[in-house]
């Protein structure tokens, strides 16, 4: 079977991060006919135009990545009330020379989880500002702003609590939807409830964002 290819990029680095454990339950809550990648970013070196015209192999490798998927699938942290300084780089490294922007006309998904209360959302919302200066076509609803603490995932790595699990499900149903809409064949019959959903934004774990 041919799969929907999607990139997964994860804004933390850290080891037992919350993200990349999200980003981990997230692809085993796909349907069959879609394929989870995670991009490496730690390996990119701090971006410097006067190396745009000779790139790094992991700069070349992240692009080509890019390049062959159907999908992008952001899971970040917020630090500092933005997107950390990682997921940057790599966002402006795929993003040039000028006029080789990777990322162009990729469907992306926006998610992260924090352990504050307001689960990532001024995170998401400056990486959802870059992302359209980008030409990103990213889903607006639902959003998900996740907010985590110990027990959030169980023993091996799904998300524990069954009500945020049918959360992130929805989110991800709706993801996957918004990504084969833009898959070659052209669109999806647009679904008589999309009314509805774009009412439906809301967070899960301690927080409802209403
Ligand atoms: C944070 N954290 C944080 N949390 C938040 O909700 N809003 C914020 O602005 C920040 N700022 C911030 C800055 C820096 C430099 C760090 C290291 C952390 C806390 C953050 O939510 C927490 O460390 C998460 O565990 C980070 O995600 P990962 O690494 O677990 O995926």
């Amino acid at each position: 079977m041919s799969k929907h290819q999607i990139v997964v990029v994860v804004g933390s680095l850290r080891r037992d991060s919350w993200n990349k454990k999200l980003a981990n339950a997230i692809a085993t809550m796909g349907p069959a006919d879609c394929a989870f990648h995670h991009l490496r970013i730690d390996d990119l070196p701090l971006y410097n135009q006067d190396d745009d015209e000779k790139p790094a192999e992991s700069v070349k490798r992240l692009k080509g990545e890019i390049q062959a998927a159907h999908g992008l699938l952001f899971v970040t942290p917020e630090y500092n009330r933005s997107i950390p300084g990682v997921l940057k780089n790599a966002l402006d490294h795929a993003s040039r020379p000028y006029g080789q922007n990777a990322w162009a006309g990729k469907p992306a998904g926006v998610i992260g989880a924090s352990i504050g209360a307001q689960g990532t959302s001024m995170a998401q919302q400056h990486l959802r500002n870059v992302l359209a200066y980008l030409d990103v076509p990213t889903m607006g609803q639902p959003e998900a702003f996740i907010q985590v603490k110990e027990g959030w995932f169980d023993k091996d790595g799904k998300i524990a609590d069954s009500g945020s699990r049918a959360f992130v499900q929805k989110w991800l149903d709706q993801y996957v939807a918004w990504v084969k809409r833009f898959a070659p064949g052209g669109p999806l019959p647009v679904s008589s409830d999309s009314g509805a959903r774009a009412k439906s934004s809301e967070s899960a774990g301690a927080t409802r964002s209403k």
